[in-house]
């Protein structure tokens, strides 16, 4: 059994290696010890207890696992935490911070609700009824917006039978797993060859189905390509059918902090939702996904959708709500933030992205994501000198490419992923148009496009 005094030794030295872990995070993308630890780790449980074998296991399970925060990262989406955010992360969890309710959180959930605030002020979402949480990620965030989507169309059509929502095909799995989840239709409609939705296809599918329409959904950077939707345009034909209009951003959301790049987003101040999640392209460590609503009241007030009091015999959260601290928020509160997405006791994962805005501005932050988008378009460019093909030229920070004559799955994972694993670098592929490409994603600011030439090189000196 660890005494107080020798649990606090343990922390203490634990804490005592924060720094060198912030001042070089794990540089290698993928990990250097392939070994299963699960003997170990299950054995560490049926013991006695013994700290300085369960801190020891702690520190070789990074090593054992792949770094999303390496330059050399570039599969998946990837997420390039900066140190500031880790050690914010790590302060949280040290005074065990609470955002369930404000009566127990004040400072931590108005935190939040500043970082939320800015980004809906960014979104242009008025001043007066934005509002938005932070759920564990976008898959999280999504679901519950179709929820809310759902509800607002039950009450106002019950009799019509089953809703449907519209999207692209190349929307985000999650939202076709929440339509599942909600019993709704998923209709999905066609894109151009930019991956964006074709608005010939949109509006007919609007004809088709008018006010059965729960929602629309629109891409803000789909997760193979970075395909952006017409948002305006979606978003006006949403408001005429009297559709919830829906945004992902989960990943492509970021470009809003970018004075250059904000323009690609056009049209999101129609939106009823938009998803962003710091822990992808906003340099917050996992999780973190903000879910924000272009008119907050009318979720937690008028539609009650993921209202937890008394109403759902939870008598006693009513206490929370009766003693809660002065309002000093917008117009909508007081609320908290179990009333905006499917979620009570948590930690406010949001101050971390609150202190990055703080401390970096939104201009720094939005100086980063230009710096990945700037490294794309290099590397796009000496795919194109080296002659590899480029299905689809990068529009955020994502780059596809193509080969002829790799028409299988396991050729990319033979010519591609594995040597580009034996160098240090982690990839992921996907497909285009019905063909296996190569995808380097990069949200990394600090990495430079010049040593990610290798990966380019290995498409294109590859014998055929
Ligand atoms: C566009 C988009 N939406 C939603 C998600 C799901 O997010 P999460 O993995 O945080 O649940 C992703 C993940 O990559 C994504 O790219």
């Amino acid at each position: 059994m660890l005494s107080r005094d020798q649990e606090l030794a343990v922390c203490a030295d634990l804490i005592g290696r924060f720094t060198g872990v912030l001042q070089s995070p794990r540089t290698t993308a993928v990990p250097t010890e392939f070994d299963s630890m699960w003997d170990e780790l299950r054995g560490a449980v049926d013991g006695q207890g013994d700290a300085t074998r369960a801190i020891d296991l702690l520190r070789r399970m990074p090593r054992n696992s792949a770094d999303p925060g390496a330059p050399m990262y570039v599969g998946y989406v990837p997420d390039a935490a900066l140190p500031l955010a880790r050690a914010v992360d790590g302060f949280l969890s040290a005074v065990n911070a609470v955002a369930a309710g404000r009566i127990d959180g004040q400072a931590f959930v108005q935190a939040e609700y500043a970082a939320a605030d800015k980004i809906g002020e960014l979104a242009g979402f008025p001043a007066d009824t934005r509002g938005g949480t932070f759920v564990q990620g976008g898959t999280l965030a999504n679901f519950c917006a179709m929820a809310v989507a759902r509800e607002r169309w039950r009450r106002r059509n019950r009799y019509l039978g089953s809703p449907v929502v519209i999207g692209t095909r190349l929307a985000h799995s999650s939202l076709k797993v929440a339509a599942r989840l909600l019993d709704l239709r998923f209709v999905p409609v066609s894109v151009t060859r930019s991956g964006a939705v074709d608005t010939g296809a949109l509006a007919a599918a609007v004809r088709t189905y008018g006010p059965r329409i729960a929602a629309i959904i629109g891409n803000a950077g789909t997760t193979t390509a970075g395909s952006i939707d017409p948002l305006d345009a979606m978003g006006e034909l949403a408001n005429a059918c009297g559709a919830w209009f829906h945004v992902d951003g989960a990943y492509g959301g970021a470009v809003i902090v970018s004075e250059r790049h904000r323009g690609l987003l056009t049209g999101i101040s129609l939106a009823d939702s938009f998803v962003v999640d710091p822990h992808k392209w906003l340099f917050c460590p996992y999780d973190s996904s903000l879910l924000l609503y272009r008119n907050a009241g009318e979720v937690h007030k008028e539609l009650k959708v993921f209202s937890q009091t008394h109403d759902t015999g939870a008598q006693y959260l009513d206490f929370g709500y009766r003693h809660t601290p002065v309002d000093t928020g917008p117009d909508q509160l007081p609320l908290e933030h179990g009333d905006l997405a499917l979620q009570l006791s948590r930690r406010p994962r949001g101050v971390v992205l609150w202190a990055l805005l703080a401390a970096f501005g939104t201009g720094g932050l939005g100086s980063f994501v230009d710096a990945t988008i700037d490294a794309v378009s290099h590397l796009h460019e000496y795919a194109l000198r080296r002659g590899v093909e480029v299905p689809l030229p990068p529009r955020l920070s994502v780059l596809l490419l193509g080969h002829e004559a790799w028409l299988y799955d396991r050729d990319w994972d033979e010519y591609w992923v594995r040597p580009a694993f034996e160098k240090g670098f982690f990839v992921s592929t996907d497909a285009w148009e019905g063909k296996p490409v190569g995808r380097l994603c990069l949200v990394n600011p600090f990495a430079d496009a010049g040593d990610l030439e290798p990966l380019i090189d290995l498409v294109a000196d590859w014998p055929s």
